[in-house]
C-alpha cells in the first residue's frame, strides 16, 4: 500500500491537519482518552485570532483530530490555559456528577483576563461561563496562561499564572471565585524574556522516593539556545506558596535545544505519571518554518521524574513508554574503538527512528545525522565540558538567521562517558543525554536525498563505542 506523505510531516509527533498551531493547552487524561487542545489559527499559517484546536489519543502517539473546541468571542481571543476534571462538581456545572473545566486567558487587545468554560460530553462541546472573566486584570500587561490543579493537601483548586517576569498563585473552592495567594519569581532564574505558560506539579525522586514540587516556566526570549526557552525551579509547595531549593541565580533548563516551548503537563494521569508536551518551535522563527499546509508540531510526550545529579535534584525525561511498543530493530553493534579523527558510517533508516549510543571518549565525539553526498547534516557533539548541536538549512531558502549555528550547553555530569538517545522524525531531532538529564529538542528540515547516513567520529583523542542500537518506529502495525 502506497501512502502519500507530505514533505516534513512527522509520523510520531502531533501536527494539526492544516494551518497554524502554537502552545499545547488543556492537557488532561479523562475516561480513557488523553486530550490535547492547542493554540490554533484556523484561517492562516501565521499566528492570529486564537482558538483552541482539539485532538484525542489513547497512547499519546496516534491522535484523532476533533472540531475546534473554543472560538474567540466578545471578550477576546482564547489564549493558553489548562483543563481539569471537576470530580466532585465543586463548580456546580455538572448536576452533582463530574465533567471537564477549561481555564484560559481571554485576550482583547492589551487586556488579559482569566475565564472558564465547561463540558459534560468528554470535551466534545463547551459552554463558556456567563460570569466570565473569573479573574479581572489587576493592571498587569502580561497576565496569562492559567494552569490549574486540585491541591489535595489543602483541599482546594490552585492556579499558577504568568505575570510579567514572575508568577502569581491563586486559590479557589469552585473554579469561579479566586483569591490571590502568593507570588514567586522576581529576580529568580532566567529574567530576560516575559514569563509564560507556567505549570507546577509534584515529582518523586527516582531513588529516594522523596516528593518535590517543580515549577516550570516558559520565557519568550533569552532561552538556552536563543529565543524561547523553558526553565524550572525545584522546591516545596503548600497549596499557596512555592519555596525553591535552588539558588536565586541558578538557571535550570528543561531543554537545551531551540524548539521546546510552552511545555505543559497532563492533569489526572493514572499512577502519578507526569507527562509533559511542548510546542516544538521558537518564537524567533515559528511563523516562517516552511511546512505546508500546516505549521508547527508538538514534542514527543515525555515522562518526568527527579534524580540527583552532581549533588542536586534535577528533572530527568524519557519519551513516553508507549513508544517502545511500536519499535522495530534496524541495526545494532557492540564495542569498537575509533582512533583520533576516525569515522564510521551507517545507513540511516527512514524516519521515524532512534539511535542509541553508549560511548567513552577521551575528549571529543560527534554524531552526524541526515548526512550523505552533500555537506548538509545535523550534528550532535560532546567534549569534556559541553554537549553541542549544529543544524543547517537543508534545501530550504534560509528563512531566519536565528535557525542555524552551533549551540552549546554545559554537561551536568562530566565523566567522559555518555549515553545518547536520539529520536528523529521527518522534521525534528530530540536528544536525550545520559538518561534524560539533559535534552536537546530541535526542528530539522533535512534534504530529501536517496541515501541518508549516520556518521560517528572521534573528534579529539580516541573513543570507545560500547554499543549502538538503531530502531525504527511504525505506528501502523
Ligand atoms: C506562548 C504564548 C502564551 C499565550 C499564547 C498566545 O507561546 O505567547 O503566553 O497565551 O502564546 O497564542
Amino acid at each position: 500500500e502506497l501512502v502519500k506523505t507530505e514533505k516534513y510531516r512527522p509520523h510520531i509527533h502531533f501536527t494539526p491537519q492544516e494551518m497554524w498551531m502554537n502552545d499545547p493547552n488543556g492537557l488532561v487524561y479523562f475516561e480513557g482518552e488523553y486530550h490535547l487542545f492547542y493554540q490554533y489559527h484556523p484561517h492562516s499559517k501565521k499566528w492570529g485570532p486564537m482558538h483552541w484546536g482539539h485532538a484525542v489519543s489513547k497512547d499519546l502517539l496516534k491522535w484523532e483530530h476533533l472540531p475546534i473546541a473554543l472560538y474567540p468571542d466578545e471578550l477576546g481571543y482564547i489564549f493558553s490555559g489548562s483543563v481539569v476534571v471537576d470530580w466532585e462538581d465543586t463548580s456546580g456545572f455538572f448536576d452533582g456528577g463530574h465533567g471537564l473545566i477549561a481555564v484560559f486567558t481571554h485576550a482583547k487587545e492589551e487586556l488579559q483576563r482569566q475565564s472558564i468554560a465547561y463540558s459534560n460530553d468528554q470535551g466534545r462541546t463547551w459552554k463558556k461561563y456567563e460570569g466570565n472573566p473569573v479573574i479581572e486584570n489587576p493592571d498587569i500587561k502580561d497576565f496569562r496562561d492559567p494552569k490549574v490543579m486540585w491541591h489535595e493537601a489543602s483541599s482546594q483548586w490552585t492556579m499558577v499564572l504568568a505575570a510579567g517576569k514572575k508568577v502569581i498563585f491563586y486559590t479557589s473552592p469552585d473554579l469561579k471565585s479566586w483569591s490571590w495567594a502568593s507570588e514567586f519569581g522576581e529576580g529568580w532564574g532566567a529574567q530576560v524574556g516575559t514569563w509564560e505558560c507556567p505549570d507546577i506539579f509534584p515529582l518523586h525522586h527516582q531513588t529516594t522516593g522523596e516528593q518535590k514540587w517543580v515549577l516550570q516556566i516558559g520565557i519568550d526570549a533569552g532561552g538556552p539556545a536563543g529565543g524561547s526557552g523553558t526553565q524550572y525551579f525545584i522546591g516545596d509547595f503548600d497549596g499557596k506558596t512555592f519555596s525553591p531549593e535552588q539558588r536565586k541565580n541558578e538557571i535550570y533548563w528543561l531543554d537545551s535545544g531551540k524548539d521546546f516551548y510552552a511545555a505543559q503537563s497532563f492533569s489526572d494521569v493514572p499512577d502519578e505519571q507526569r507527562i509533559v508536551l511542548a510546542w516544538m518551535s521558537n518564537w524567533q522563527y515559528a511563523n516562517e518554518v516552511p511546512t505546508h499546509p500546516w505549521r508547527s508540531a508538538m514534542s514527543i510526550p515525555r515522562e518526568l521524574s527527579l534524580q540527583t545529579i552532581n549533588g542536586k535534584n534535577r528533572v530527568i525525561q524519557t519519551p513516553v513508554n508507549t513508544l517502545e511498543e511500536n519499535k522495530e530493530p534496524f541495526h545494532s553493534l557492540s564495542s569498537f574503538e575509533l582512533g583520533q579523527g576516525e569515522e564510521v558510517e551507517f545507513k540511516q533508516p527512514r524516519a521515524p527512528f532512534r539511535v542509541m549510543v553508549e560511548v567513552e571518549y577521551d575528549a571529543g565525539f560527534e554524531i552526524q545525522l541526515f548526512a550523505g553526498e552533500d555537506e548538509k547534516k545535523f550534528s550532535i557533539g560532546l567534549n569534556e565540558e559541553e554537549v553541542y548541536f549544529e543544524r543547517d538549512f537543508g534545501e530550504e531558502t534560509p528563512f531566519s538567521s536565528d535557525f542555524t549555528g552551533r549551540f552549546h550547553q554545559h554537561l551536568l555530569s562530566s565523566t567522559n562517558k555518555a549515553k545518547l538517545s536520539i529520536l528523529c522524525d521527518e522534521s525534528s531531532v530530540e536528544v536525550f543525554l545520559n538518561e534524560g538529564e539533559t535534552t536537546l529538542t530541535n526542528l530539522y528540515l533535512p534534504v530529501q536525498k536517496t541515501e541518508q547516513q549516520i556518521n560517528m567520529r572521534s573528534t579529539d583523542g580516541k573513543t570507545l563505542v560500547h554499543s549502538i542500537q538503531i530502531d525504527q518506529f511504525n505506528l501502523n502495525k
